[in-house]
């Protein structure tokens, strides 16, 4: 059994393997309807118990979709129903609950020590389905997208964010190490990566170029990646960090520095980082990115179950 909390605890070996698998099983889905199970039932009769503490929709689904492919099915809580979010019932007993029912386990979480604690407790796998630090699922799904896309390895290419450093970039970075890709990002002053992470970079003998200036971030790119300004439950004077990001929208004209076929990933729900140009434009792959959700959090689920080679 094996957790998926952050891209920066598991090898890279394990990433790569997730993402060959995801590949495998995707071509061998092209005639098959949405719930149609996989050949050999690799999760029949396994229950992912899912919890939501914040908003999703292409979570929520891609994982009932991921397991019920895999021939399992799963059961989704709102925490606002529960005992436990009330404080009626202590976290390691539900977690113990949970171990008991269940056989994995996806939190979406506004409180990144929850996901340890829960860890703590549980005999069942965890998932990061989203904190406020990291985004470890999207983000493997994004890599496993660039390199059906480019038909290449991520390391042969450009990447660039441009956008808030939340917890998608921070998954990002996290890849960016294990999958030794060129990354670039273009964030207003005072809005860069945190040091922690950038000290992780350093110690893995990696590095990131960071400007304060889109252009500059999104010359030559391969593929650009944004997200919302204002994530979710985000604390912040929204009025003014949207006026800060002005420089920062993705348009066509800021497109036009990236390579020429390039293109533009967004891990979705948008605001106004994107044109509708761009975002509607051929260079856009964001629903074949969504889509890829399902493909790559199989594996990640058989990864968890003890089921990849
Ligand atoms: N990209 C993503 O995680 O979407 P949801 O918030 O809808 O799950
Ligand atoms: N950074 C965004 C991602 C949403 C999927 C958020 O946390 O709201």
């Amino acid at each position: 059994m094996k957790n998926f909390i952050n891209l920066k605890d598991i090898p890279s070996s394990d990433l790569k393997k997730i993402i060959l698998e995801a590949r495998k099983r995707k071509k061998k889905r092209k005639n098959l309807n949405n719930l149609d199970i996989d050949k050999g039932n690799p999760l029949r009769g396994r229950l992912l118990i899912q919890m939501f503490e914040k908003t999703s929709l292409r979570t929520r689904i891609s994982f009932y979709l991921a397991i019920k492919q895999l021939g399992g099915g799963t059961l989704t809580l709102r925490p606002d129903e529960l005992h436990f979010s009330k404080g009626g019932e202590s976290l390691a007993d539900t977690a113990k609950v949970l171990s008991t029912y269940g056989d994995g386990f996806m939190l979406r979480t506004d409180n990144d020590k929850k996901l340890e604690e829960f860890k703590k407790y549980l005999k069942i796998p965890i998932i990061n389905g989203l904190s406020p630090s990291s985004h470890p699922t999207q983000v493997l799904s994004d890599v496993f997208t660039v390199e059906e896309i480019k038909k290449k390895p991520i390391s042969k290419l450009k990447i660039c964010w441009i956008g808030d450093s939340n917890n998608v970039l921070n998954s990002l970075i996290a890849a960016s190490v294990k999958f030794s890709f060129d990354l670039s990002i273009g964030c207003p002053k005072n809005y860069g990566p945190n040091k922690e992470i950038l000290n992780w970079v350093k110690k893995n003998k990696r590095k990131i170029n960071i400007f304060n200036n889109a252009k500059n971030a999104i010359t030559d790119a391969d593929v650009v990646f944004s997200d919302k300004v204002i994530s979710l439950n985000d604390k912040v004077n929204k009025y003014k960090k949207m006026r800060d990001f002005k420089n920062f929208q993705i348009n066509s004209n800021l497109m036009s520095f990236a390579k020429k076929d390039s293109i533009f990933l967004h891990c979705l729900p948008r605001g106004k980082e994107v044109s509708d140009s761009v975002f509607f434009g051929n260079k856009s792959k964001v629903w074949q990115q969504a889509l890829n959700r399902v493909h790559v959090q199989k594996s990640i689920l058989l990864y968890c179950f003890g089921k990849l080679r």
